[in-house]
C-alpha cells in the first residue's frame, strides 16, 4: 500500500551548501545538458534512506549529534557521469579522509539506531546537476574548482510540488 505523506516522509542526509557555493555549483549546470536540479535544491546526499514514519523523525533528528563536530573542506574539482541513471554530477575527484569519517559515523549511527533502510553498495559523492542528462567525459575538471567548506549536515525531506521536488530542511548540524 502506498504509505501517505502524513504518516512517512521521504527522507535523506545531506551535505547543504550555503549560498556562494550554491552559486558555484549553479554556475557549473551551464557545462551540462539534460533536465537541470532547481538550483535551491543542490546538494550532497551522504544517506538516503527513503520512506519512514514521522514518528522516527526525532530518533533520525537526533542521529545528526553523533557525526564528527570538525569542518572540513571539499574540492569540488570532476564532472562525472552515471550511465544508467543518465546523471550529470560533480564531485571531488579523490575522497578527504573527513568525509569518509562522516558518512561511516552516519551509517554507523543508523545501523546502532536500527534504522531500516536500504544501504547503497557504495558511497559516491556527488552532486547532480542534471537528470535524464547527456553523457559528460568522466574526469573531466570544471576550472577553476569549487573549494567548499562543509558547515552544514541536513536531515532533509524531499516532498513532491507541481513539476518537480521541493528540499524542506527538517533539522541541521553545524560544523565548527
Ligand atoms: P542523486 O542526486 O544521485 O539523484 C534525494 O532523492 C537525494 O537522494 C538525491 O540526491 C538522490 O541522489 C539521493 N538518492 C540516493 N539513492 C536514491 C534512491 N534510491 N532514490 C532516490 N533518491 C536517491
Amino acid at each position: 500500500m502506498h504509505e501517505t505523506s502524513q504518516s512517512h516522509a521521504r527522507l535523506f542526509y545531506a551535505l547543504w551548501p550555503d549560498a556562494a557555493v550554491r552559486d558555484a555549483l549553479a554556475a557549473l549546470q551551464a557545462d551540462v545538458r539534460g533536465r537541470k536540479v532547481t538550483p535551491a535544491n543542490l546538494h550532497l546526499t551522504l544517506a538516503f534512506l527513503g520512506s519512514q514514519p514521522r514518528a522516527s523523525l526525532p530518533l533520525l533528528e537526533s542521529l545528526l549529534d553523533k557525526l564528527p563536530e570538525q569542518g572540513f573542506t571539499l574540492s569540488i574539482d570532476s564532472y562525472g557521469y552515471f550511465s544508467k541513471a543518465r546523471i550529470a554530477w560533480v564531485g571531488p575527484s579523490a575522497m578527504p579522509d573527513s568525509l569518509l569519517w562522516v558518512y561511516n559515523a552516519l551509517v554507523n549511527a543508523l545501523d546502532e539506531a536500527q534504522v531500516v533502510y536500504k544501504s547503497s553498495a557504495g558511497f559516491r559523492p556527488h552532486v547532480t546537476l542534471a537528470r535524464d542528462a547527456e553523457r559528460v567525459e568522466q574526469g573531466s575538471a570544471p576550472s577553476p574548482a569549487i573549494i567548499w567548506p562543509v558547515t552544514t549536515i541536513a536531515l532533509v525531506e524531499s516532498v513532491p510540488v507541481q513539476g518537480g521536488v521541493h528540499y524542506q530542511l527538517l533539522a541541521s548540524r553545524s560544523l565548527a
